[in-house]
């Protein structure tokens, strides 16, 4: 089994809809048998709570599910037990290295460095913004490049 961890700073706005998107698209491939994925949030303010009413609303326009999701605080047996982790900006790269031991440093990228030709690197948090589409067209399409790195990479 494969695993990704999608990881921003609440997990209620941007990992969490990058955990549904990815899931929808890895269903599709017909390989959740090979796939596991989950997300998790720096901060540990909103652990249990179900993702924020925007992520939410986006997620049902575009008929993702995200039954299940609740957010979750990362712990440095994560960042031993996943193998891809995908941070949504430079901030959480920075929190991630920190917890994490050297040998697992190269596990960790930002999901907007998979998009190519992309101008930006960091996903803009829609927590301060408001503007959910934005965001959910950005992990849309860098999740495609995701899923078919994945592939490629472990010969799936
Ligand atoms: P997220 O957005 O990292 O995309 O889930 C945030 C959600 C909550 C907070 C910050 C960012 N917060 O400070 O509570």
């Amino acid at each position: 089994m494969v695993k990704v961890l999608f990881v921003c700073l609440g997990n209620i706005c941007r990992s969490p809809m990058a955990e549904a998107v990815f899931r929808h698209k890895v269903k599709e491939a017909g390989l959740e048998d090979k796939i596991s994925i989950d997300s998790a949030g720096i901060g540990h303010w909103h652990v249990g709570k179900p993702p924020h009413e925007g992520t939410r609303r986006i997620l049902t326009e575009n008929n993702i599910d995200y039954a299940g999701i609740t957010a979750r605080q990362i712990s440095s047996e994560d960042l031993e037990e996943f193998d891809y982790i995908i941070a949504m900006d430079e901030e959480n790269v920075r929190h991630l290295k920190k917890l994490a031991l050297e040998e697992h440093h190269s596990k960790i990228v930002r999901l907007l460095e998979l998009l190519p030709g992309s101008d930006i690197l960091n996903v803009p948090d829609p927590y301060y913004t408001g503007n959910f589409e934005h965001v959910y067209e950005l992990i849309n399409n860098s999740c495609e490049h995701l899923l078919r790195h994945i592939q490629q990479r472990e010969q799936l």
